[in-house]
């Protein structure tokens, strides 16, 4: 499970003076009285999911992963980084899965996307198209080339079998279209946002086609929503999160970086950045979320966050135990020095570069750090790390005063961007 660990943060916190607001924001929470409150479908999700489309995804999953070579996920921001995420931190940056997952949908990129369309011309492959609007401008026209090549390749009729929808339950353009055409769709109840929405078919779909066990992610979920729905700060991880994500906020540090020391959690920096910079930068306020991948960024960022200006935190998230062991071997002639690590694991190196970071950032570099400790990476963690983070956002949106569901800032460069395209009433 997990801990969120205060001993590094280089000050003492007054939890004490958090406890009305986070009792009263929590009551908010759950009684469903808070701003966005249309949009908070996700809070007890874990427990009131749709057990008959759950079995659905998994039995569509399974006739994916046994008909074809590569599944292309179609969508971007919280239509896409969730399962992505998950898929790399899961089943690890060189996947030899039977069933190769790539996404499209997330750019305009012609580059990008005409090598992914070459790379499938030769591929026997399903679409799931996810899009809650069912009009955002990048997944629509990746889903209209993609799809374009599969009814080229294999007929419309075959193809229509190969696509899957997920969209909003009972509106949009997309939920048209699948109508229209007959695809197997999943639904996005429309009280859940994109970014809150890896526990519906957005993420449990791509996920379960890449064989990982959705069944103990929705478990971790529903342990991490009991967790943390108690009003107690010290009992609650992701509220004690949160008041120290606000007090530093409130105390001129005004960026958080989101650290792990895993490559494979570097989509779940992406993520995170997503859920809480949509969920908090409005109004004028907000944390601005950053995230580096150490020890790599140690010889990027390193400098900056150790001597640069003191305008940030560091959020660590600590996984003890790593999926798979390296030893370092023995070498007879030790040209590079390195016997004195012989038998040594790659993980104790690692988490030697852990320990003298953090004595490196907080007793010289005076950067104060959170650590977030887990003790492994498998399915039901990742479930219980989704949710707490989204726990978290709620409860720092919360203490700004700013609504954590909406967006509004987004729509102003497609507004720009529309007009510049002569899309009419733009
Ligand atoms: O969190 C959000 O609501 C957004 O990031 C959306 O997920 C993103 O803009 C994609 O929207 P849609 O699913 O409507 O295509």
């Amino acid at each position: 499970m997990l801990r969120v660990n205060d001993e590094h943060v280089l000050t003492k916190i007054d939890y004490d003076s958090y406890k009305e607001r986070v009792n009263s924001i929590n009551q908010m929470i759950e009684e469903n009285k808070g701003a966005g409150n249309d949009y908070t479908g996700w809070v007890k999700y874990p427990e009131t999911f749709d057990k008959v489309e759950f079995e659905a995804i998994k039995k569509y999953a399974k006739e994916v992963r046994n008909n074809y070579e590569v599944l292309v996920v179609c969508g971007i921001g919280g239509s896409y980084l969730g399962a992505r995420a998950a898929l790399e931190a899961l089943n690890g940056l060189k996947s030899q899965d039977k069933l190769e997952i790539i996404f499209l949908g997330q750019t305009f990129s012609s580059d990008y996307v005409h090598d992914v369309l070459s790379y499938l011309e030769n591929k026997k492959f399903a679409i799931n198209v996810i899009s809650k609007s069912g009009t955002t401008t990048e997944t629509a026209i990746a889903f209209r080339l993609v799809k374009n090549l599969l009814e080229k390749k294999i007929g419309k009729e075959k193809a229509r079998k190969a696509i899957f929808a997920t969209t909003d339950s009972s509106k949009g353009a997309l939920r048209e279209l699948s109508n229209k055409e007959g695809y197997v769709t999943f639904n996005l109840p429309g009280n859940i946002g994109g970014r809150y929405s890896v526990f519906t078919a957005v993420g449990l779909f791509p996920l379960a086609c890449a064989g990982i066990d959705v069944d103990n992610l929705m478990k971790g979920a529903l342990q991490a929503e009991k967790d943390c729905k108690n009003p107690s700060i010290e009992q609650n991880p992701a509220y004690k999160y949160a008041v120290i994500r606000d007090y530093f906020y409130s105390h001129k540090k005004p960026v958080e970086m989101f650290v792990s020391y895993e490559p494979r959690l570097s989509q779940l920096g992406e993520w995170f950045k997503q859920l809480f910079g949509e969920s908090e930068g409005k109004d004028g306020k907000g944390l601005l979320p950053d995230s580096a991948t150490f020890s790599t960024d140690l010889h990027s960022l390193g400098q900056f966050v150790q001597d640069g200006s003191k305008i940030l935190f560091e959020t660590i998230l600590y996984v003890s135990k790593p999926n798979n062991k390296v030893v370092i071997p023995h070498d007879e002639e030790n040209l590079d020095g390195l016997n004195y690590l012989e038998n040594k694991t790659l993980d104790f190196v690692n988490e030697k570069a852990f320990l003298g970071t953090l004595e490196a950032h907080t007793k010289t570099g005076n950067v104060p750090n959170v650590i977030i400790e887990v003790d492994k990476l498998d399915a039901f963690n990742m479930g219980y790390l989704f949710y707490f983070f989204m726990k978290t956002c709620a409860m720092s949106a919360y203490l700004l005063d700013v609504n954590p569901f909406n967006q509004p800032g987004v729509e102003v460069y497609k507004k720009n961007m529309f007009h510049l395209l002569g899309k009419k009433g733009y």
